[in-house]
């Protein structure tokens, strides 16, 4: 029986997803990148949410979902952060603050050259 329960314990924390897949998986499937972009590299007047800290990130989703906001832009989060659980909140955090790009390897080198432009 001891050996069953080893195993399963081992199959569970094997298979389990981390929290940072889990924070990964709700970013996408709750349309955060909508606004905050697919890297959670922020867009317009949406912040970046990549490596930053996961404290003060939880403590301002969490005041949004107490319908506290600082000014009418921030408002516009209420809504999205309204149906997050204290655990979603933690896994958001952790996928923010670890976040990892992994599509690196695909996206073109934008780095912009001006030289030899001089006074055209
Ligand atoms: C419709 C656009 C929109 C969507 C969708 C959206 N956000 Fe936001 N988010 C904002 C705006 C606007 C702010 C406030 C910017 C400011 O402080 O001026 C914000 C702020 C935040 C902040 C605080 C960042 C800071 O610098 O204070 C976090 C964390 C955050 N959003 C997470 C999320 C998560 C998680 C989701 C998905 C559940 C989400 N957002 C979906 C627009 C959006």
């Amino acid at each position: 029986m001891r050996l069953v329960s080893l195993f399963f314990l081992l199959f569970f924390s094997l298979y389990a997803k981390s929290s940072y897949e889990k924070g990964k998986e709700l970013y996408n499937q709750k349309a955060c990148y909508s606004c905050h972009g697919h890297k959670a590299e922020g867009m317009h007047r949406y912040p970046y949410l990549a490596n930053r800290a996961k404290g003060y990130l939880s403590y301002k989703l969490k005041r949004f979902r107490a319908k506290q906001a600082d000014n009418q832009q921030q408002e516009m989060m209420i809504t999205f952060a309204q149906d997050l659980s204290d655990e979603d909140i933690d896994n958001l955090t952790t996928f923010f603050a670890n976040y990892k790009d992994d599509t690196q390897k695909e996206s073109y080198d934008d780095s912009f050259y001006t030289e030899g432009d001089g006074g055209s």
